[in-house]
């Protein structure tokens, strides 16, 4: 058995609006293996950076508030730490990069000074050493010509460059974990599958876990050993790689799946999961895929189903699967 390096367990994250509150993250359970990459997919707004943001702790306050729930990194409860204990936990076990790397980096200061401040900060690395392993960084990353780029500032990047300059600046106190929000969707495709590639190395050869929030399932197939899937703050089904490429089971996923574009034969439309997400105001009472679901039932629009492990920890949130499932047991 794989050992967890994190583990959350019913989580709630709610945000405060003029219009009411709204549970962003509704109970989740998520579970990441030591040095293994899992992917959280889902449309906008499902919760994915809300989710990332709770276990940083950096949920915009005062509007914003995780209310229940546990986030065990290693067995000890983040929520339970203090924030200058949070603040040593991130950098130096847990890590983050964001979608564009342009608003991470600071332009005024060069590469160098900036990942030399994390280096000094966490492991109190000074002067020659302290340049030596940025530059050790920045070529690990796959920058050429680390010794001068050291020097350089962000604007004289490219915008693959400067993401590499994430990873290494995240990558630079060894994290156990590495949350990646969306870590190329910046970025065009060429470079993204680069980028992706230099991550998925560092992972194995560190054995860092990684959080990878995408909207690209190719990204996913590439890149993660297990998958989740949200839908509207819940996780809907879960599992490992090829069981959720293979056999989706959650009608949500298998839309997703149907509307990937490399698996459309050319001439022919792309297909796309007919309707909406739910605005977060006006959550239907049962399953909150109902009203885009194909195979809907009349239990669908009651109760909302729980999420049931089925073989192999294939975990699915579905009254069709369930039932089905029910059926073939003999219950
Ligand atoms: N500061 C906030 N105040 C109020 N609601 C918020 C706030 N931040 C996020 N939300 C709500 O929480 C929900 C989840 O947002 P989140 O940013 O996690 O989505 P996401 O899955 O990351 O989407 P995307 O793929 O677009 O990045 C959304 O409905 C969003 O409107
Ligand atoms: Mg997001």
């Amino acid at each position: 058995m794989d050992k967890n390096i994190l583990q959350i367990e019913g989580l709630v994250t709610e945000f405060s609006t003029s219009e009411g509150k709204v549970t962003a993250v509704n109970n989740i359970d998520l579970n990441i293996k030591k040095g293994k990459i899992m992917g959280l997919v889902g449309e906008s707004g499902c919760g994915k950076s809300v989710t990332s943001l709770s276990i940083m702790r950096l949920v915009p306050k005062p509007y914003g508030n995780i209310s229940k729930g546990k986030i065990l990194f290693k067995d000890k409860n983040l929520l339970d730490l203090n924030e200058e204990d949070m603040r040593k936990v991130r950098g130096n076990d847990i890590s983050m990069i964001f979608q564009e790397p342009m608003t991470a980096l600071n332009p005024v200061f060069t590469i160098g000074y900036q990942i030399g401040e994390v280096l000094e900060l966490h492991l109190g690395l000074k002067g020659k050493e302290n340049l030596n392993r940025c530059i050790g960084l920045l070529e690990k990353v796959g920058i050429p010509r680390p010794e001068k780029v050291v020097h350089e500032y962000p604007h004289q990047l490219s915008g693959g460059m400067r993401q590499r300059v994430m990873i290494a600046m995240a990558l630079s106190c060894n994290p156990e974990l590495l949350i990646a929000d969306e870590p190329t969707t910046a970025l065009d495709v060429t470079i993204q599958a680069q980028v992706l590639e230099i991550m998925k190395g560092l992972s194995k050869e560190l054995n860092t876990a990684i959080l990878l929030i995408t909207h690209d399932l190719g990204v996913v197939a590439e890149m993660c050993h297990d998958v989740a899937v949200m839908y509207a703050g819940r996780i809907v089904e879960e599992g490992n790689v090829k069981d959720i490429f293979m056999n989706p089971m959650h009608y949500y996923t298998k839309g997703l799946m149907a509307s990937r574009p490399n698996l459309v034969k050319k001439g022919e439309r792309l297909k796309c999961i007919p309707g909406m997400v739910p605005s977060l105001h006006n959550m239907p009472k049962g399953c909150a895929f109902e009203p885009r679901c194909s195979n809907p039932m009349d239990i669908c629009k009651e109760k909302m189903p729980e999420l049931i492990e089925y073989e192999n920890g294939h975990k699915v949130r579905c009254w069709a699967v369930e039932m089905e499932g029910n059926r073939n047991h003999g219950r």
